[in-house]
Parts: structure tokens; sequence; C-alpha cells
């Protein structure tokens, strides 16, 4: 048995497909097969007066998502989108469906489509998004082996909070209660203490009341963690993964990218670098300029980074953000300690947010002090603590969104098709 995706070299040669039939007509005489296997889409022909009565059969009583297997032979077809098709010479049915495939060609509403997501996931474009990410998470671990990072994963159950109290999912853990981790951000510090350059990558969860086309209580986030490395050097290999994680999908998914009607002209010139630093206090003007209400001290808000990204051609960094919106534990900048070293890096085209990033704060009493100051219980970070006890180093990271990074590369209108089932406010089903 053979991929469709590997078909094209094959003109000339008989072969066996397994897969579902996705779309099919008859002409009375020909019947017109639309295959799909998860790795391609193909047409394959059948004339009845040369293929065998059962074959025949089966291809009269088809419905669409039945899955069947086939014989035959490869051929050049240049008005197909793939270049191929196959003359085919035998059709076995492996499953019929159980009634009418719940999805038609017609519109259907996104409650409908949701509810049944384990079934839209075979659809053209949900196929094309999935291979999208499936590059992007390749591409980003590819990264960082590359540049030394070493993984190493942060749990899941915690005892503490990261990124704010009130987004935290609790759960029983015995006869104590633990959280579901928002971020791996303060174990990498830990662990990068001890490998120098450390990631991880795992789903994090948010109880986040927002329903936005941003926001999942359940998504993949990608932390990384560097001693010895400061917040400018820590923005350059934001700009640098980014760069080669959009190449690498401009490269390797072309035809997924056609699939969505994705322009790539944004794309390209996100794979160029060069991405602006722009202060906070500059980006607030900015907006004020473009008639935005936000006022100095406001943390952006969605629409806020919407009207900003569309300013220009390419991610941009947003830094040096008052001390009050962001967390804890970023560090002040000596120069002017009314803000941090921190930036976000935002998506253009409207996209916003994607990677969140900062250098941490290295001295023990400054961070104690920040711990109170946000009335974290002081046990819980005894350990994190510690970080800062036996020989302190400066040292930065940040974390980018795997769903929100899909969502801009595809070129997505909403955060719910970036990741197989998506878990939000009012969603856990299917
Ligand atoms: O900006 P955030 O909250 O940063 C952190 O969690 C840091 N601890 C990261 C670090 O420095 N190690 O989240 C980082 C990114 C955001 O920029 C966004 O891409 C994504 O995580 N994110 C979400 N994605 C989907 N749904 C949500 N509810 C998200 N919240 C954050
Ligand atoms: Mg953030």
């Amino acid at each position: 048995m053979v991929d469709i995706a590997l078909l094209k070299p094959k003109i000339g040669e008989q072969i066996e497909l397994s897969g579902w039939a996705y779309n099919f007509r008859s002409s009375g005489s020909i019947f017109f097969l639309q295959l799909r296997d998860g790795t391609g889409r193909v047409q394959a022909v059948f004339s009845k007066s040369e293929i065998d009565a059962e074959s025949w059969a089966v291809l009269e009583n088809l419905t669409m998502e039945s899955s069947v297997t086939i014989l035959g032979l490869v051929k050049a077809e240049p008005r197909s989108p793939s270049g191929i098709e196959v003359q085919g010479s035998s059709c076995r049915l492996i499953a019929a469906t159980v009634g009418e495939f719940p999805i038609s060609k017609k519109e259907h509403g996104t409650d409908f489509l949701m509810d049944n997501r384990h079934l839209w996931l075979r659809s053209i474009r949900q196929e094309a998004i999935m291979r999208v990410r499936n590059e992007i998470e390749f591409a980003m671990r590819e990264f960082f082996y590359k540049k030394n990072f070493v993984l190493t994963d942060s749990p899941i159950f915690t005892p503490n909070a990261c990124e704010g109290t009130s987004e935290l999912f609790e759960v029983k853990y015995f006869d104590t209660l633990a959280y579901l981790s928002q971020s791996g951000q303060l174990y990498q510090e830990a662990t990068s203490s001890a490998l120098k350059r450390t990631y991880c990558f795992g789903p994090t969860f948010r109880s986040e009341k927002s329903k936005t086309r941003r926001h999942l209580t359940e998504f993949w986030m990608l932390e990384a963690e560097a001693s010895f490395m400061d917040q400018t050097e820590n923005m350059a290999l934001q700009e640098e993964m980014t760069a080669f994680i959009v190449s690498r999908v401009l490269e390797r998914r072309a035809d997924d990218l056609k699939t969505l009607e994705r322009d790539i002209a944004p794309l390209q010139k996100a794979a160029e670098g060069a991405y602006p630093r722009i202060r906070y206090t500059d980006a607030i003007k900015q907006l004020q300029a473009l008639g935005s209400d936000i006022k100095d001290g406001d943390d952006l808000g969605a629409d806020d980074e919407t009207i900003l990204t569309k300013q220009y051609d390419r991610p941009i960094f947003i830094t040096h953000y008052p001390v009050e919106v962001k967390s804890f534990y970023m560090k002040p900048d000596p120069e002017d300690p009314r803000f941090v070293l921190n930036a976000d890096m935002l998506a253009p085209e409207g996209y916003g947010e994607v990677i969140g990033g900062s250098q941490r704060i290295d001295d023990a009493a400054l961070l104690e002090q920040r711990i109170k100051d946000h009335k974290l219980p002081m046990e819980a970070f005894e350990w994190y603590l510690d970080i800062r006890r036996y020989g302190s180093v400066p040292h930065s990271g940040f974390g980018i969104g795997l769903e929100r990074s899909v969502a801009w590369i595809c070129g997505l209108e909403h955060i719910r098709e970036t990741i197989p089932f998506p878990r939000t406010i009012n969603r856990l089903n299917p």
C-alpha cells in the first residue's frame, strides 16, 4: 500500500491505495472516486466495462467516508491539481458508513462543526492546519536542539501559581489541592541553572473566562530559559526562532498554505527578521494618535494590539512595560525601575501577542519583596528563591503560544481550529 502523497513519482506503476471516499460521481458507465488517505487526495476513475462486477457494485453503493482499498494504474493528468490520476482496476470495501456522514458539502454552523470535531478533522482545511501545526512544533524542537537547549519538561501538577492566581484550575490531589500548570517557567529557571539552556514544551492551563478568538483554557506553550542571557539577547533569540519557524513552514508546507488560501507575502517578511522594538511608552503614544482611548499605565488590550500590529509589515516587540501590569518575577530596568526588562512579541495582521518574555529578577531580596507585594504564599516559593540564593546569575526566557502561532501562520480567524480538540470556557467536548 502506498501513500497518496507519494504517488507522483509512480506514474506508470500499478499501486494499491487504501483510504476514505470523500466524494464521488458516476456517469453510468464511468465512476469518479475522490479518495483521501490522510496524506493527500487523488481521483480514481473506474470504467464499468473494465472492472469486475463486485468492484462495480461496491462503487455503486458507496457512501461518503466509507473506507476502501483500490488497485490501479497511476497516470499523469494535467487537469488535476496534483497532476495525477489513478485508472482504477478494482475496489474493495473495508467498511461502509453506518448512515450518512454528518458533515456534508453544505455550510454548517460552527457549533455543529465543533460538536463533530472528531469528524470535522477529516476536512481538507483542517487536515492542512494540522500539518502546519506539526511542522511548527517540529521546527521549534529542531531550532532549540541545534541551539544546544536541553528539553527539561516542567510538571503539570503544581503547588503554586506563576502567571496570576485568578486563572488557576484547581484539582484534588489526594488529601490536598494542586493546580494545573499555567506556565513551566519557574521550573525552567531551576533546570537552566543546572543545564545552562533549557526549554519545556507542553500543555498549560488557564481558567480564563475570556471568550475571545485568541483564548483557549488548555494550550501548548514552548518556554525557553537561558542562564547569562540578557533581555536584548532574549529578543534576538525569539526573532531568530520565529523567522526560522516561518521559513520552515513556507518551505515545507506550501501546499497546505495554498489550501488555506494564506497570503504568503506577510510570512515572507516575517522570515526576514529585523522586527522593530518599540518601548511601551511610545506604543501608548502611537495608539493614542491612532484613536485608541488607552491610558498610560494600561495593559495593551487585544484591540490595541490589533491596531498597532497593522502599522507594521512584520512582528514587533513591545518592550519596557510598567512594573504594575506584568508578573512578579520580571526584572526592573536598572535605568528606570518603573518599567521592566520584558517584551511581548506581537504578530502582524492583527494577530497580536504570540510571545511573552523577560529578564528575571536575580536578586533574592528583591524577589522576596515582589512575592510579598503580590501576596503569593512564600512557602511555595522557597525553592524558587533558592535559585537566587545559590549562585544567582542574570537569566532570561520567554514563552511562545503554539496555537496563537498556528493561527497567525495559517491566517485563521479563530484559535479553535488550531488544535485537534480545543478546550474553551464553553467547550469540553468531544
Ligand atoms: O505571556 P504569557 O502569560 O507568559 C508566560 O506564561 C511566561 N511564563 C512565559 C515565559 O516567560 N516563560 O504566555 C505566553 C504565551 C502568550 O504570548 C500566548 O501566545 C500564549 O502563551 N497564551 C495563550 N494561548 C492561548 N490561549 C490562552 N489563554 C493563552 N494565554 C497565553
Ligand atoms: Mg503575556
